[in-house]
């Protein structure tokens, strides 16, 4: 299968089994945002639940944290993103679309959507972010900004959170929320978008200890992606050089995979110094000095960050998990999603509609809700076209109930990927999913 094939066949089944859509659909679309339907909602909360685990819940060290979207617009001055979160872009004299100077037809000076020559100017660097206003005046005065990183939020509330968590140096401050971004290239499905989820955590270090936790962090982030089963020789790694760097990092690394368009960011580990915590301290005018309890020492932390999107992790692991293969003669295609955050981890079918098979199989489907394990039961169709579709889905296990429970009480189970299958007692199939999660 060539690569370019394979976003096709993702996208189209992103759509069909209800993973992803395109956003406003019915009146066309907008601009490079998705919804995520019932299944692309469960994997997306199954991502962020994952990462929540490994990045705060699993540890004494990282405290959560929900900060607002819209903030006090002196923010984005501090933090340097109103003069420096900027690309440089020429507009059409003619139809006002602005385009970045490598879009084919600029060179020539000839607008590539109105098709007006001699309509660009010199390049002007144009902002990312989206603006709004705050109350009822529409004025420069009442402008805010949609946030394009929630970083932001954390250094605002350092303070806050050192405080009443009662957290010493070095600690972390982790996050989870939308953020915006007016890109001006956006695009392969769900991989560039303008509204998306950033899964953030900014640690606060001791100046002089910042190069440790770098590689400290790098380290254990490679290995939360290794740990969702993403193929490593899909994954390297790249370092930014002096001209790549963002206006905040004193080194920057990010972790790349190897889309079907080549390889890109996956997620990024940056070394922001004290940068931010100084502008907040500067702009605001409040102390934002962290003192040692110990040896009374104070200083400004410097901070290690890591950031990666929901939407990039969804898109990776989709495209990680796609496999076809021929059993026997007969094409399947499923997706080999670690257990823990595919959508539905059970679907129940009852082999025939007769002979009180339909009422067993809801039976055991109402035992798996009440046990709050995401589940599915399927009456219709063969069981081949049954199985299909959870391959399809991505559901680790297939559970049916024949004849033989009717004598014996138990079912078989069939693995997604093996195809091996297992016959079990009925009333262990609750306690047997649960195991079987708790074990990948
Ligand atoms: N606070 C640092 C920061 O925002 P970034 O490299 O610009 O750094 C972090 O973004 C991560 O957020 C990226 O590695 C990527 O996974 C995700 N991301 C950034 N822009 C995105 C976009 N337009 N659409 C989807 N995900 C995006």
């Amino acid at each position: 299968m060539s690569d370019s094939n394979l976003m096709g066949k993702i996208t189209s089944l992103a759509k069909r089994r209800g993973f992803v859509f395109q956003s406003s659909e019915i009146y066309g679309g907008a601009g490079s945002v998705w919804d995520f339907g019932p299944l692309g909602n469960e994997l997306k909360r199954n991502v962020k639940e994952q990462w929540w685990n490994s990045m705060v819940h699993r540890r004494d060290d990282v405290e959560g944290l929900d900060s607002s979207i819209l903030m006090n617009p002196k923010v984005w001055e501090a933090s340097g993103h109103l003069d420096g979160f900027t690309d440089p872009l020429v507009e059409c004299s003619n139809c006002h679309r602005r385009f970045r100077t490598d879009t084919p037809g600029v060179d020539e000076d000839q607008c590539p959507t109105c098709g007006k020559t001699e309509v660009f100017g010199d390049p002007r660097m144009f902002n990312l972010m989206f603006k709004t206003f705050m109350g009822p005046v529409e004025d420069e005065a009442s402008t805010v900004f949609l946030r394009p990183e929630t970083a932001q939020g954390a250094y605002v509330n350092f303070i806050n959170v050192h405080n009443s968590a009662r957290q010493k140096v070095p600690f972390g401050i982790a996050q989870i929320g939308k953020a915006f971004r007016n890109e001006i290239t956006p695009g392969n499905f769900i991989f560039r978008t303008r509204e998306f989820e950033q899964m953030e955590m900014q640690f606060f270090v001791e100046p002089g200890t910042d190069d440790e936790w770098f590689e400290y962090w790098l380290s254990a982030r490679l290995e939360w992606s290794h740990s969702l089963g993403i193929a490593e020789k899909k994954l390297r790694v790249h370092e930014h050089g002096k001209d790549e760097l963002a206006h905040y990092a004193k080194k920057a690394v990010d972790i790349e995979y190897e889309f079907p368009f080549g390889w890109q960011e996956f997620e990024g580990v940056h070394s922001r110094t004290d940068f931010d915590l100084k502008r907040h301290q500067e702009h605001s005018g409040k102390r934002l000095e962290y003192i040692d309890p110990a040896g009374n020492k104070r200083f400004l932390p410097y901070v290690v960050e890591t950031a990666v999107g929901v939407e990039r992790t969804v898109l990776i692991a989709l495209l990680d998990a796609y496999t076809e293969e021929n059993v026997d003669g007969v094409e399947r295609v499923f997706l080999s999603l670690d257990p823990r955050i595919a959508p539905t981890k059970v679907a129940v079918f009852p082999l025939m509609k007769k002979e009180g098979l339909p009422e067993l199989a809801d039976g055991l489907y109402e035992d798996l809700r009440n046990a709050a394990i995401p589940s599915f039961c399927d009456m219709s169709g063969s069981i081949g076209r049954r199985y299909r579709r959870q391959d399809e889905a991505g559901t680790p296990w297939c559970v049916t109930v024949d004849k033989q429970t009717l004598e014996d009480g138990t079912v078989t189970i069939r693995d997604r990927d093996s195809l091996n299958q297992e016959r079990i007692a009925m009333e262990m199939v609750c306690k047997w999913v649960s195991d079987h999660l708790l074990k990948v």
